[in-house]
């Protein structure tokens, strides 16, 4: 049985909702994560009535408990992992004046420590895996620019950065490649959010301001993360590619 094993995090809805199906489209079985039940089992419903293969599995990756007993049971009946998207990430307007110790950290516990969590948890099977791949989700902010009111988030998108580079180096002659997108602005629930982001009005006045003429979709990222996932990038490792739109090279 010569099946892939891919895991997303965060992909009941937006980026890894479609790096999820995407990854099917391309045969692996998707082991689908995420805090929301409802989605991540309409995610897996979707792939199978195409006649792909997934399932869900409840992980909140603050959880350090709860991420090593699905890892540990994912990894019991599959061995090997070939791909591993850590995609689940929370954006919030904090400014600095009224920030709260708690704000910070739920934040960073999110976006960064539980990137890390999940990559730890998977390792006995990327380790396993002949060749694996580990696609980490930054963004422009963080990578490339700051985001005012949003210092908890672009601190650990920037986290993110550095958390790619070395494990890059750390796994490179153990067969495992890590790498990182930085989206630009796409259309989610997250960037839809009028308090937390840009809202509708916001992401059609962002849209005016990128050079390729529209905010990003969820897809833009799903077909870079397979790439970089594939065997086609096979010479890829440490990088965090700006997948935007042009935004970053235009400013
Ligand atoms: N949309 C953008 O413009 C954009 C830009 C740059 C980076 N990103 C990053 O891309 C990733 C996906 O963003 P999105 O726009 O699809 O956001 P989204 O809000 O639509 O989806 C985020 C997903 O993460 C999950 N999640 C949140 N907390 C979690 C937890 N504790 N454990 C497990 N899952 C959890 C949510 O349930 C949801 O499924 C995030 O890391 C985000 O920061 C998004």
């Amino acid at each position: 049985m010569s099946q892939r094993t891919a895991i997303v995090t965060g992909a009941g809805i937006g980026l890894g909702r479609a790096t999820a199906l995407a990854l099917a489209e391309a045969n692996y079985h998707v082991i689908v994560t995420d805090i929301l039940d409802d989605e991540g089992a309409q995610v897996v419903a979707e792939i199978q009535k195409c006649g792909l293969s997934a399932e869900f599995h409840h992980v909140d990756v603050t959880n350090t408990e709860a991420v090593n007993r699905v890892l540990t049971d994912v990894l019991d009946r599959f061995v090997t992992l070939e791909a591993l998207v850590l995609n689940a990430g929370i954006a919030r307007t904090l400014p600095l004046s009224s920030l709260e110790d708690a704000d910070w950290d739920q934040t960073l516990d999110v976006n960064l420590k539980g990137m890390m969590r999940v990559f730890r948890a998977s390792l006995p099977g990327l380790l396993e895996a002949d060749k694996s791949s580990v696609v980490c989700i930054s963004s422009i902010v963080g990578a490339v620019l700051g985001w005012s009111e949003h210092i908890p988030y672009v601190a650990s998108k920037g986290g993110v950065m550095g958390l790619v580079r070395s494990a890059a180096l750390e796994f490179a002659s153990k067969g495992i490649r890590v790498n990182g997108i930085a989206p630009g602005v796409i259309r989610s629930a997250q960037t839809l959010d009028p308090i937390n982001s840009l809202g509708e009005e916001g992401l059609a006045a962002f849209a005016q301001t990128v050079p390729l003429g529209r905010v990003g979709n969820p897809e833009d990222i799903a077909d870079v993360a397979v790439f970089l996932l594939s065997d086609k990038a096979r010479y890829l490792t440490g990088q965090v590619i700006a997948v935007d739109g042009g935004t970053t090279v235009s400013l």
